[in-house]
């Protein structure tokens, strides 16, 4: 049985099998979540992210975690908000579904996850943490590996903000 946690922090410390990444197309890093994980992981992160040649949104890519605590990272591009007639909801869910599905073609039990595209990004924090509950708990119904996922909200307001929204879709 595959268990959902909801903490408040910086997905960095996370001694996890991995941490998602919420970059931007180019994989070479950015501001935001992808700041501190680069600034974390250390040069190495940066040289196999150059060999990936990109990613296109709502894709994922996996390299290793170098002198993070975790053992990789998945890197993902959120959309950016273009209000909501873009494709935006089907290409988050798509970042949510194809990180697990990498942590499962990995054998990975344990993974991280910012909240994807709310930041820099523009999505809307409420109807972004939706598509990532329903997404995540749609996926842990089939078998596979994934013991635990773990929600990492870096702001108080954000933290409490997702708590309720999960409490709200569990009933
Ligand atoms: N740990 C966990 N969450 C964090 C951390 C951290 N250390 N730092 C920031 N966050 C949160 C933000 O508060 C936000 O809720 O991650 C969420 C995503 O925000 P961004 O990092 O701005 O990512 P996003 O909105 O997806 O925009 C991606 O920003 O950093 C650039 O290169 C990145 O161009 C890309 C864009």
């Amino acid at each position: 049985m595959s268990e959902i946690t909801i903490i408040q922090g910086d997905i960095t410390t996370l001694k996890v099998d991995a941490i998602v990444n919420a970059a931007n197309s180019s994989l070479l890093g950015g501001g935001g979540v992808d700041g501190a994980i680069h600034r974390a992981a250390g040069a190495g992160l940066l040289k196999e992210c150059r060999a990936l040649h990109g990613c296109n949104t709502g894709d994922a890519k996996i390299t290793g975690g170098y002198n993070l605590p975790a053992r990789f990272v998945i890197h993902t591009v959120g959309p950016v908000w273009q209000g909501g007639k873009d494709k935006e909801a089907i290409l988050l869910a798509n970042c949510y579904h194809n990180s697990l599905q990498l942590a499962v073609d990995h054998h990975l039990q344990t993974i991280a996850f910012p909240a994807i595209s709310t930041g820099i990004y523009g999505y809307p924090f409420d109807q972004a943490s939706g598509i990532a509950i329903q997404t995540v708990t749609d996926f842990l119904k089939k078998p596979g590996t994934i013991r635990e996922v773990i929600f990492v909200l870096f702001g108080k307001q954000d933290y409490e903000t997702f708590k309720v929204i999960f409490t709200t879709f569990e009933k």
